[in-house]
């Protein structure tokens, strides 16, 4: 099971890092824009710096919406540094620019996946991670833990490479739920990730471990 953080906050990717437990990022415009990152070249530049502190794998998506226009992001993404996984919209041209890149060695995470017929697409064009949507299907009332599992199954029925990373993580539950469905990958927000270490056992066993050491010790 691979950790990935879903921001493009460098000081939450330097925190989430220095746990030791990351494997890569994810990244998407809106995340981008969050960080206040406007221009090709400054996005460039930023997706430059993740890849100096984390090394792993690193989605940087495309903007264009057209089959040339993917192409030709993709490969200047791919072009910042070996990490960077290009990341694309599970479209009909967004799923033809998944099958160029793989003919080109140039990997792809094919994103806003919300079913198994997107994943099953994303799989045949030859996608390195398929993102199913967690959060986003739950909001509406879907179960986005049972499309993870469905695509996992179906995956290894026909014994598909592609990886699937479990996205639109909202909380530790999410992890827990996507590591029971088998996802490969799970992209989650810091204070997830964080959650998993919470418990109150470990609170209060380590505050009557130091006690009785001071009692003895002083
Ligand atoms: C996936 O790679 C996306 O960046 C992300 O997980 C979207 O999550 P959201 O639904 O919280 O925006």
């Amino acid at each position: 099971m691979k950790f990935f953080i879903d921001t493009a906050n460098l000081d939450q990717i330097r925190e989430a890092n220095e746990l030791g437990v990351l494997d890569g990022v994810t990244t998407n415009p809106s995340l981008m824009a969050k960080e206040n990152i406007r221009g090709e070249e400054n996005c460039r530049r930023h997706y430059a710096a993740i890849c100096a502190i984390v090394d792993g794998d690193v989605s940087a998506e495309v903007i264009a919406t057209d089959y040339e226009g993917m192409i030709r992001e993709g490969e200047e993404l791919a072009a910042i540094h070996p990490n960077i996984v290009v990341k694309l919209p599970c479209t009909a041209e967004g799923i033809r620019a998944v099958r160029y890149f793989a003919g080109k060695g140039i990997r792809t995470n094919c994103t806003l996946v919300f079913s198994p017929g997107q994943a099953l697409l994303a799989a045949k064009a030859g996608a390195t991670y398929v993102s199913p949507f967690v959060g986003r299907l739950d909001d509406i009332c879907s179960d986005g833990v049972e499309l993870v599992g469905k695509i996992v199954e179906m995956y290894r029925y026909y014994g598909y490479p592609t990886q699937v990373l479990a996205a639109s993580i909202r909380h530790t539950q999410h992890i827990m739920q996507c590591v029971e469905a088998g996802a490969d990958v799970a992209t989650c927000p810091l204070a997830a990730i964080k959650g998993l270490l919470r418990h109150p056992l470990t609170d209060s066993g380590l505050a009557a471990f130091l006690a009785d050491h001071k009692r003895v010790n002083g």
